[in-house]
């Protein structure tokens, strides 16, 4: 195949490039002069439900366990989605738990919807949901609202489609206005949902009191993370992008397309992370397996050495996502050199002034510095470059992958 015309399904790389406008837009909209106003958050919700007078800030600040009882007793936030809703779902844990002491548990929406909803009154359902329209996450949904005390808990949608099913049958919607995407597989709808996540953090984190002098540094990089997702993508992406239009492509002006030439031929990947890092070890793996049709698994890192360190030879490539600023970094790197040790080559995301891992990995993908809380949201750009690439150089339907669909509307 001719370079260009693997390249010229480039539909979906739209999609990714549009990433940072998305996010610097929901940024502005929500965050003024450094607070979070999020439209509805503080307005009491009607007469009609269970939860009456009190607005969704003050239900979900309950659940904090800054407001424990004195019988310690909290009211509990559970986070339901699919695919990568279920991501981003995971991510939401990891960013409430830490930011605003809010026990949070995240779960499959297709899982949640057939156990025993334990759900009572003062807890919170939140389910996230691109489409708004899936299956499993709606019918989850009435579960909650048709158990006993299904009035009275507070259920909340994130969606990209206000004109939606959850939109409609949920107490609260926050829109992630990322608008509609040219590939089925999400991108840039899951990094917006992931700054939907951010802010309601931060929002919840200041109405518990639980954030202190990190506070400025966080809204400062948040105010830059729409450019250095920008730097990333002008680095690793625009050379393909601008060769695009004069049907000719420099390989190896682009360090992404040279990964992806050198991994499109392995049969497995792994992907690890950390902490907030590791639903996008998740999310990159099933990029990898929607758009390269390659057969990859994304773990926690320190987990590797419970089963997958066995599949390590010089055939796995493995994707580490290890920024120099996380508290496991010495450990990740550690696995990297287990992976190293077993002729496994890794792929390392790290800041991009971090060099130490030069000699350990066989390509070390940089980005700038950021605050621990949205690495994560940098981080996914490359992989989601990756995956592309490799379904692109595969010939793959990337736009449209084989037995996917927007929206799963089956039962
Ligand atoms: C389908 C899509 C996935 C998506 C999942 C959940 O399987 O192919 O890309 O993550 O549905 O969709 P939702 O609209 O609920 O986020």
């Amino acid at each position: 195949l001719q370079i260009a015309d693997r390249i010229s399904a480039q539909g979906m790389l739209s999609d990714i490039w549009e990433t940072p406008r998305v996010l610097r837009q929901l940024i502005q909209a929500h965050l003024k002069d450094g607070k979070v106003d999020i439209p509805g958050l503080r307005k009491p919700l009607p007469e009609a439900h269970g939860l009456a007078g009190k607005s969704p800030l003050e239900i979900l600040a309950a659940c904090s366990q800054s407001r424990m009882s004195e019988k310690g007793f909290c009211h509990r936030l559970t986070v339901i989605g699919s695919g990568t809703s279920w991501h981003a779902a995971i991510l939401a844990e990891y960013l409430i738990e830490t930011m605003a002491r809010i026990p949070v548990e995240s779960q499959y929406a297709s899982e949640f919807r057939y156990r025993e909803p334990t759900l009572r009154t003062g807890d919170v359902l939140v389910v996230v949901s691109m489409s708004g329209e899936t299956t499993d996450a709606v019918e989850a949904l009435r579960r909650v609202r048709n158990s006993p005390s299904g009035t009275g808990v507070l259920t909340i949608a994130i969606v990209n489609q206000l004109d939606s099913t959850l939109a409609r049958e949920c107490d609260f919607v926050l829109d992630v206005c990322a608008g509609q995407g040219v590939g089925v597989a999400s991108t840039k709808t899951f990094s917006a949902t992931n700054m939907m996540f951010v802010l309601l953090s931060l929002a919840l984190a200041d109405e518990c009191g639980q954030i202190g002098a990190e506070r400025e540094s966080l809204v400062q990089r948040l105010q830059e993370l729409p450019d250095s997702m920008q730097e990333v993508l002008d680095k690793e992406a625009k050379p393909l992008v601008t060769e695009v239009g004069d049907r000719s492509i420099e390989i190896g002006e682009c360090p992404l397309w040279d990964i992806g030439c050198q991994n499109v031929l392995a049969r497995n990947f792994i992907f690890l992370g950390r902490g907030f890092n590791f639903p996008i070890a998740l999310e990159g793996a099933m990029k990898c397996k929607e758009l390269a049709y390659i057969h990859a698994e994304g773990y926690p890192a320190a987990e590797m050495k419970h089963g997958p360190i066995a599949l390590i030879d010089e055939f796995m490539p493995v994707v580490v996502i290890c920024p120099k600023a996380d508290a496991t970094y010495e450990k990740i790197k550690s696995n990297i050199e287990e992976v190293r040790a077993r002729n496994g080559a890794t792929i390392a995301i790290t800041e991009k002034h971090n060099h130490e891992l030069e000699k350990l990995c066989e390509y070390v993908i940089g980005v700038p510095e950021t605050h621990e809380y949205l690495m994560p949201l940098l981080a996914m750009l490359p992989l989601q470059l990756l995956a592309y690439m490799m379904g692109i150089l595969k010939g793959n339907a990337v736009d449209a992958p084989r037995g996917l669909v927007k929206s799963v509307s089956v039962s």
